[in-house]
């Protein structure tokens, strides 16, 4: 199914706030005067929380599609910068005071290679596989369309503070990503597909208000190693640890889209990236970390860093899931059902 034309221009709406950040940030973007902006109170905030999260993401935001009555010059405003500054600071100081393992990048990667013989209990791919319905497909979508929407346009942003091998390595997997010179083929594009298919909004940022913190926190992530030169090590690992788990991982969404029933176009995004990633997988491995590695060895630990964050993050995103959906609750902060009888209710109304 193709996703609707139109629908791909339009701004995404600004989210609804979830505490006293995002409340005045949310009131501070639509005009450019004098909304006092909280950053003296980031220090206090939960590194890992609703609030903090959804502030950072907007903000982040600025610098991709940027918002609906919100101006483009924002991107730039020094008091927004500092806000975001103070977000990061925070929220990179929870992740350095949780996130544990090895500082050798090759123990890092190998411990996210090894195929467990028995599925993790926190695993969601092996869960979707097995046990998952078409219901919990449909909120893993939405979730995962905060980045896939944009996918690999975070890790473009390293590009220009790489050099020889690490670089044209790295700018031969975003090809890809970017569709190998053919729009129908951008992997973000393919995700849309995959989102029609199972009868979602295609709208670039729909699903921001029904992403919990977990799942903002992983897309965070990658737009704070990505902005930032002095993380390009870290952004790296994290470009790492995507594709080295991508490739079994997307097998078993595949596997799981085919049980339920899901369309075609549901499953080629995951066939796509069984075939694509086995190959990028090596290439991160071999030439962006090599080549890094070699031109700046000091940034080892960056790298290690990057890849057990990923992880981690990805770990909280996990629990959430499995913990809603174990008790047949919905995962998202506002269910799928409820949006969909809405719309349905709007049609024959
Ligand atoms: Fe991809
Ligand atoms: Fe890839």
């Amino acid at each position: 199914m193709e996703p609707r034309r139109a629908s791909r221009q339009r701004a995404p709406q600004l989210p609804q706030p979830r505490g006293e950040l995002s409340a005045a940030l949310l009131a501070a973007l639509p005009g450019d005067d004098g909304v006092r902006l909280p950053t003296d109170q980031v220090p206090r905030a939960d590194p890992f929380g609703e609030d903090l999260q959804l502030a950072l993401y907007v903000l982040y935001e600025l610098h991709y599609a940027g918002f609906a009555g919100v101006q483009d010059e924002r991107e730039w405003d020094p008091d927004l910068l500092g806000l975001r500054r103070a977000l990061e600071q925070r929220f990179l100081h929870g992740l350095r005071a949780d996130v544990a393992g090895p500082a050798g990048v090759e123990e890092a990667l190998s411990a996210l290679l090894t195929e467990p013989v028995k599925p993790p209990a926190d695993s969601v791919s092996h869960h979707l596989e097995r046990d998952g319905e078409l219901w919990q497909l449909r909120e893993y979508a939405a979730l995962r369309s905060l980045y896939h929407l944009k996918e690999a346009d975070p890790h473009a942003w390293v590009i220009p503070r790489l050099r020889g091998r690490a670089k044209a390595a790295m700018v031969a997997i975003e090809y890809d990503e970017f569709g190998a010179g053919r729009a129908e083929r951008i992997h973000a594009r393919l995700f849309a597909e995959l989102m029609a298919d199972l009868g979602l909004e295609t709208d670039y940022g729909h699903y921001l208000d029904a992403a919990p913190a977990e799942a903002l926190a992983t897309v965070n992530l990658m737009s704070l190693l990505g902005l930032h030169r002095a993380h390009r090590g870290a952004l790296v690992g994290h470009f790492a640890a995507v594709e080295v788990t991508s490739s079994p991982g997307s097998r078993r969404l595949a596997n799981a889209l085919r049980r339920t029933g899901a369309g075609p176009a549901a499953q080629r995004f995951y066939d796509e990236h069984v075939e694509a990633d086995a190959v990028h997988e090596q290439v991160v491995r071999r030439d962006v970390i090599g080549g890094l590695l070699d031109a700046e060895p000091a940034l080892e630990p960056d790298v290690a860093f990057g890849i057990h964050a990923t992880g981690y993050l990805e770990d909280r995103l996990g629990v959430r899931l499995l913990s809603a959906w174990r008790q047949q609750r919905s995962a998202l902060r506002t269910p799928l059902q409820a949006a969909r009888r809405a719309e349905e209710a709007e049609e024959s109304g």
